[in-house]
């Protein structure tokens, strides 16, 4: 039946390669831009808090159960839900991941665009001389009510991502990841330190890690959690897709465990890096999605080489950015691959494009369009998908099972009896609540 050779599908080249590329699809937008001001919206420190525990007793757990799927299976998403769950209806799982990876893509590009954007604003020395918060939201204001220049730097970003996948895996998405993770570690590491040795700057460290508990409501929770499985790129498939080009000698419960310590280290250096530089100048860290496009430019002329500064950040969001939407667009041309037996060539370019037409809306309505699509899959696809991954390894394809692959080899892993208890129960079932409670505050936002 296995007529096709796996390797036509693509390998990793090496155990780093792909740690490289799994950490580059989690650290992205959500980490710089999304984590700093849901941090700041709700008051810090009790946010970190939650969202830690998210991370370990959620997102690890679904991290392992996503990784296994694909290995196991060596497929796509929906390819490896035929395969394990045969003449079932799991595959929608899949089909659902391939449908989200498609429609956040399309307004995570629309960011990612404004960051693309900012980096020639910043070189233009659009911030030197300093800008008021005033003057600094028209700046973005003007910046993004320019429709066409939106649509460019969209499709400029398109591009960048287009060209990196059509590259397939070890040429393409390894080798863009091994060359943008080191330099963007090199300088998320030098502009956090630049950060946190400014006058004033231990008043940021604190808003980050001095949790107050009175803060702790039921809406942080809920944010922490969609934030998690955004930040880790989980419930969506992109896990089980980069897992699929995995071969059997890689410890998958390790691999699984680095990407989400770094990511959570990234999202906290990223805090790092932000909060200290606006509290050393007095700027309030009034949470808005404008956090790094608005009040950040405040502070750049106020910092010793804050051009430097300003440039070096918006360079880093870039690339933070499309490390990720690589592994988005990935997911997408690689059921089309998998399943419809297209040339990666043409997949890449006419999904692609696909995806390009569904930015253009939020490009052109950033508060409008823009807004709709992220509350509908940031806050729910990435949870319900979550939910049905933990339901079929707990339930359908079977911890046992599951546990099997991730020990593939004679890999050792502590815990991974205790794993499949979470998978089984405490995942689904928490994740169920919060997808319920997501639901009921939304639709009756009054209350509360
Ligand atoms: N994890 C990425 C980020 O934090 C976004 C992403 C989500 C990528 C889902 C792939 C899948 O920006």
């Amino acid at each position: 039946m296995n007529t096709t050779p796996v390797e036509n599908r693509g390998r990793w080249g090496s155990n780093l390669g792909f740690i490289l590329a799994a950490a580059g699809s989690a650290i992205g937008l959500g980490n710089i831009w999304g984590f700093p001001y849901k941090a700041s919206q709700s008051g810090g420190a009790a946010f970190v808090l939650v969202y830690v525990l998210c991370v370990a007793l959620l997102g690890i757990p679904i991290m392992f159960a996503e990784l296994s799927i694909g290995r196991a299976s060596e497929k796509s998403p929906v390819g490896a839900f035929k395969k394990l769950a045969p003449g079932s209806f799991w595959w929608l799982v899949g089909a659902l991941g391939v449908l989200s990876g498609f429609a956040i893509l399309s307004f995570y590009s629309v960011i990612a665009g404004w960051a693309l954007g900012y980096i020639f604003k910043a070189v233009g020395g659009a911030f030197a001389g300093g800008v008021t918060l005033d003057e600094s939201g028209s700046i973005f204001g003007a910046f993004t009510a320019n429709k066409s220049m939106m649509i460019l730097w969209t499709a400029a970003f398109f591009l960048l991502t287009i060209l990196v996948v059509r590259g397939g895996i070890r040429g393409g998405i390894e080798l863009a990841s091994k060359i943008l993770m080191p330099v963007f570690f090199a300088l998320l590491i030098g502009l956090a330190l630049r950060s946190m040795t400014l006058p004033g700057a231990s008043e940021g460290f604190w808003f980050l890690f001095n949790a107050d508990f009175h803060k702790l409501t039921p809406k942080i929770v809920l944010d922490a959690l969609s934030q998690a499985f955004f930040s880790l790129s989980l419930g969506m498939g992109a896990m089980i897709t980069y897992g699929s080009y995995l071969s059997r000698g890689q410890n998958l419960p390790r691999a699984g465990v680095i990407v989400a310590l770094a990511d959570t280290a990234i999202a906290l250096l990223a805090g790092l890096m932000i909060f200290p530089a606006l509290f050393s100048q007095g700027a309030e860290p009034a949470g808005s999605v404008g956090l790094v496009f608005v009040v950040l430019p405040t502070i750049f002329d106020t910092l010793p080489a804050g051009e430097l500064f300003a440039v070096a950040f918006y360079i880093l969001l870039v690339i933070a950015a499309l490390t990720s939407s690589i592994s988005l667009l990935e997911v997408v041309v690689s059921y089309f691959v998998d399943e419809l037996k297209w040339s990666r060539e043409k997949s890449t370019w006419l999904l692609g494009a696909a995806c390009f037409a569904l930015a253009v809306p939020s490009a052109l309505s950033p508060n409008g369009f823009l807004g709709i699509m992220n509350k509908i899959f940031f806050d729910y696809a990435l949870a319900i998908g979550a939910l049905f991954i933990c339901l079929f390894v707990g339930w359908r394809w079977k911890p046992a099972a599951a546990i099997d692959e991730l020990s593939a080899e004679g890999t050792r892993f502590p815990g991974l009896k205790f794993w499949g208890f979470l998978v089984r129960y405490f995942c689904p079932l928490v994740v169920a609540i919060i997808i319920v409670m997501q639901a009921y505050t939304a639709l009756r936002p009054a209350a509360g």
